[in-house]
């Protein structure tokens, strides 16, 4: 491989994909599409934009993923989700390149009273995660050189998201009522992102060895676990320290009086064992994590001169 390896992001201007970014900058020559640039949805874009890049590395952060509007558009988000990895994994194994995609703790039906580990029977419980599945699947036929990090609950300081969507319910009304029946780890595009690069660069220098040991899937969350309200309860407490918001009254309330298009899993919390024995990396609790997100939007606020 060249000195420089040629880096394709996939999803660039998505929560995950502006983090890949920054942390991958330095690492090598990026290349970063979205949307605007490339729709995934159409195969025959995929394929030329992979085969005019050339790249060593593609990081695919693109997915479709609303997850209640999935329910209705079952075609467009399996072109997404299914199709475009397949495309992406076939192109990969053409430039002996590696693969990193994204799935999501969804795939699971949540009956589990423990976490989940990577060898757990998947049973998705709606359209998206039927979707991501199959990406996953599709992947793993293939074969070649990839990494597959399942994650969940994913959320950072910027895009559309549970706290910036709690932040801006906190300053439009009093009270809250919040699911306190599911449970998982949220996760931090910041987090994601820096595992992705350490795993990256020690693949590529070929620390894990040959692909045939670490090619794979692999859960990739923040550590430790909460609900819904837990995960709200703790957003405010850091809000009201950073970035002096008045915390609103918080209800917790059951999924059966939440109804959704889409069901959700009741327990999706995911083992990370096998991402710390195969690569040695960890993320950070949800909490520090909470808090360093909190951090960089507090610096927003004070850069812009206001309160928010
Ligand atoms: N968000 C979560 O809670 C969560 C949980 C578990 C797993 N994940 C997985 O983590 C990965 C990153 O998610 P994220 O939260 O960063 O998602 P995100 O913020 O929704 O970003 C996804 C990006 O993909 C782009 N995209 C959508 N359709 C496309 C198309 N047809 N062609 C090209 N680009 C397209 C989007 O562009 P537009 O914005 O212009 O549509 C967006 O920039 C995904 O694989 C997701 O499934 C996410």
């Amino acid at each position: 491989m060249t000195e420089q390896p040629c880096i394709l992001i996939a999803g660039a201007a998505g929560q995950v994909g502006v983090e890949l970014q920054r942390s991958f900058a330095g690492f090598g020559k990026i290349v970063a599409v979205d949307l605007e640039t490339v729709d995934l949805a159409n195969a025959d874009q995929t394929r030329a934009l992979v085969r005019r890049v050339q790249p060593n590395v593609i990081l695919n952060a693109a997915a479709y993923t609303a997850v209640d509007r999935a329910e209705s558009q079952r075609d467009l988000a399996m072109a997404i989700n299914a199709t475009a990895p397949r495309i992406l994994a076939e192109e990969a194994l053409r430039l002996d390149a590696l693969l990193v995609h994204y799935s999501t703790d969804y795939v699971f039906n949540g009956e589990k009273q423990q976490p989940w580990v990577e060898t757990d029977e998947p049973g998705p419980l709606n359209v998206y995660g039927e979707s991501k599945l199959a990406g996953e699947q599709a992947i793993q036929q293939v074969g070649g050189r990839f990494l597959i990090f399942r994650t969940s609950w994913v959320y950072g300081p910027h895009g559309n998201n549970f706290l910036l969507t709690m932040l801006r319910l906190a300053r439009e009304r009093d009270r809250l009522s919040i699911v306190d029946d599911q449970f998982g780890s949220p996760t931090t595009s910041i987090e994601l992102a820096r595992a992705t690069r350490a795993v990256t660069e020690g693949v590529l220098g070929g620390q894990f060895g040959t692909p045939q040991e670490w090619s794979g899937l692999y859960h990739m969350t923040c550590a430790d676990s909460t609900t819904w309200f837990g995960f709200a309860k703790a957003i405010f407490a850091g809000a009201e320290e950073r970035l002096k918001l008045k915390p609103p009254e918080l209800t917790p309330q059951a999924t059966k009086d939440y109804p959704t298009p889409a069901k959700r899993p009741r327990n999706s919390v995911l083992s990370n064992r096998k991402l710390l024995d195969r690569f040695g990396v960890r993320l950070a609790g949800w909490r520090a994590a909470l808090d360093d997100v909190l951090q960089v939007l507090s610096a927003q606020v004070l850069s812009s001169g206001g309160t928010k």
